[in-house]
């Protein structure tokens, strides 16, 4: 059967390199795609907003499931113009992408579903957001309701900050209409985990837990980023309580979902933050999986993800069982000099070495040069994802292998899962 990917990041890498391992896949299509999906795929130049010729083109290909990537275009409705088309994909409608899109709505699941969330409110009026922030007084988070880039929160140290956050949201609208409706909320305290899951509607497959650094430079400085590397499993949320977060998060949210008329068909993913008395707490809800945990998460599975996401779309998930390596996975992302304010492209990018079962260099932001030399095009270049069999082997396998690959302004963290 042939398959269709959608998206052109590492995580869309590594879903196809997962992917193609199925013996029931004939052949993987990506849509961008990079110069790391072109050596395991044939890659479609069609953009991934143009929602109504992806669809035709994958109708004419007779594209048997089409598994989607980012959350922009799932928040259009790729899987509703996909659906119309009578194609089979897996990630939720746009109705059901809301979770991820507005904080407000994620917010007002959460609160009615009974889920432990950080405290707060929505607003649609400046002048009331800030007398709220008054009376709350700092440390507080604001929130843009909208999809921003990973740039809609601000979490404020002082009420002049948080104040200014609204000024520059709702009233300089930095970010468009993402920002016309703010939640505003308590700072959470705590460590940070990633918790994703394969749902179908009704049933909820969890995949293990990872952990991402999102911030650019070693010891948690400089600005945020999408994601500077990952572990897992990890301490800070151990593989075995995931059970429980199905409990306590996931089914609880979907069947709210469901008491609104809305199925929801994909991957989810919940941020969570852990306190030190290891009461946990949901920070965001995403429509996708995380980027770069997936390139982690894809090596240590073990079952057949083609298998797994055909089920869900058919609506059989409780039939599949995931099987997880015992080994700890990690990953290191290079990124290209100015990341994350601007992008520094067409470097010539040195010592990609052929991947193997444990080490893999999934590509971001690359593209294939006039020579057929690999180049960087975009802010975060690729990342080298190892097993090993504990967290600390994993790393020293993928630290060994990033320092064989260069590219001119090359930046990685050097201590990714020091603090695990
Ligand atoms: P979000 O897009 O909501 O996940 O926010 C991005 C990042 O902001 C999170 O990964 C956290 O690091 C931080 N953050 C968001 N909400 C809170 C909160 N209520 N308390 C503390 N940190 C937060
Ligand atoms: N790595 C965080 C995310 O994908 O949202």
């Amino acid at each position: 059967m042939k398959v269709l990917v959608v998206g052109g990041g590492g995580r869309e890498h590594a879903i196809a390199w997962k992917l193609k391992q199925s013996p029931k896949v004939t052949h993987v299509y990506c849509a961008p795609g990079n110069a790391g999906t072109a050596e395991i795929a044939t890659n479609v130049d069609i953009d991934p907003k143009n929602l109504g010729a992806l669809a035709v083109w994958a109708a004419e290909h007779k594209i048997a499931l089409t598994v989607v990537g980012p959350e922009a275009p799932l928040a259009d409705g790729l899987a509703d113009v996909f659906a119309e088309h009578g194609l089979k994909v897996f990630g939720p409608s746009k109705e059901a992408a809301r979770l991820e899109y507005s904080k407000y709505f994620a917010k007002e699941v959460m609160l009615k579903a009974g889920v432990r969330t950080a405290e707060g409110a929505c607003f649609t009026s400046a002048e009331e957001a800030k007398s709220y922030i008054k009376e709350k007084g700092a440390p507080i988070v604001v929130k843009a309701d909208g999809l921003a880039a990973g740039k809609g929160v601000v979490v404020a140290e002082t009420v002049e900050e948080a104040l200014a956050a609204v000024d520059e949201m709702m009233v300089d609208q930095s970010m468009g209409d993402a920002g016309r409706t703010l939640v505003i909320e308590e700072k959470l305290q705590g460590k940070e985990a990633s918790v994703m899951a394969i749902v179908d509607g009704e049933t909820v497959l969890p995949m293990v837990v990872s952990q991402d650094y999102k911030r650019l430079l070693n010891d948690d400085a400089g600005p945020n980023t999408g994601g500077m590397g990952a572990v897992s499993p990890t301490s800070v949320l151990p593989d075995e309580k995931v059970a429980q977060m199905v409990e306590d998060i996931f089914i609880p949210v979907i069947r709210e979902l469901w008491a609104r008329g809305i199925r929801y068909t994909g991957f989810l993913y919940a941020g969570v933050m852990i306190d030190a008395d290891g009461a946990v707490r949901v920070l965001e809800f995403n429509c996708r999986l995380g980027d770069p945990e997936t390139q982690i998460l894809m090596l240590r599975l073990q079952s057949d993800l083609f298998s797994a996401l055909l089920a869900a779309v058919n609506g059989n998930l409780e039939t599949v069982e995931l099987k997880w390596t015992k080994d700890a996975a990690a990953c290191v992302v290079a990124s290209s000099r100015g990341y994350p304010k601007s992008v520094d492209d067409g470097k010539k990018i040195e010592g990609l070495f052929a991947p193997s079962e444990r080490i893999v260099a999934f590509h971001a932001g690359t593209e294939s040069g006039s020579e057929g030399e690999v180049v960087s095009k975009g802010g975060r270049i690729l990342a080298v994802a190892a097993l090993g069999s504990s967290v600390s082997a994993a790393l020293d396998n993928a630290y060994a292998n990033i320092k064989r690959i260069s590219f001119d302004g090359m930046h990685y963290r050097t201590d990714i899962g020091r603090n695990n």
